[in-house]
């Protein structure tokens, strides 16, 4: 059975609850704002969906019992690390040997960034990823040049991260 693991909570209509509301089961999401997870306790309830576990973890410095998943989702989470005005790079690189500790052996991880490219994605995910597939997003023109203002992509681990990548 699938194992999923859902980063991006904080809004009624999401990742987490439409997986859901289709029948996947085996589903976690975790935050680490308890605010957060209790809003999105109050819709799942609402709604309906039993099939849900909810955590209060730092994706950064995670609990033992999150681990052993074939799906994590991202999105806005990636972002609001990369935004942090202390140490974004470490935390960024915090953030992959998270993702990598998280994921079994050729699990996918799907990311929805607003603030990074396709192209910069790879980078900063190369250690250890790969792009299985781009998803279709909006284009738009300015300037004489056309670009997408989100990137989604489906990247899967094909290797666990080594500490020496850190050196
Ligand atoms: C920009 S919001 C994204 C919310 C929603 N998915 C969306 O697309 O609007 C970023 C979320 O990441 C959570 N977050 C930020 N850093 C985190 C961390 N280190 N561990 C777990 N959650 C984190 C924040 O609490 C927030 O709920």
């Amino acid at each position: 059975m699938l194992q999923y693991l859902i980063l991006e909570l904080e809004m009624v209509f999401s990742w987490l609850n439409l997986l859901a509301k289709c029948g996947f089961s085996n589903i976690t999401g975790i935050d680490y704002s308890p605010s957060a997870i209790q809003l999105s306790k109050s819709v799942t309830k609402k709604e309906g969906l039993c099939n849900i576990e909810l955590k209060v973890e730092d994706f950064l410095n995670l609990s033992n019992k999150v681990s052993g998943f074939h799906i994590c989702v991202d999105k806005g989470t990636f972002d609001a690390i990369s935004l942090s005005p202390d140490n974004s790079l470490g935390k960024r690189k915090q953030y992959v040997k998270s993702l990598s500790r998280v994921l079994k052996r050729k699990g996918f991880f799907l990311i929805t960034s607003c603030n990074w490219t396709k192209e910069e994605l790879l980078n900063e995910f190369s250690e250890g990823f790969e792009l299985y597939e781009e998803l279709p997003t909006p284009k738009f023109s300015f300037g004489g040049r056309s670009g997408n203002s989100v990137a989604v992509l489906v990247l899967q681990k094909i290797q666990d991260f080594s500490l020496d990548q850190f050196s």
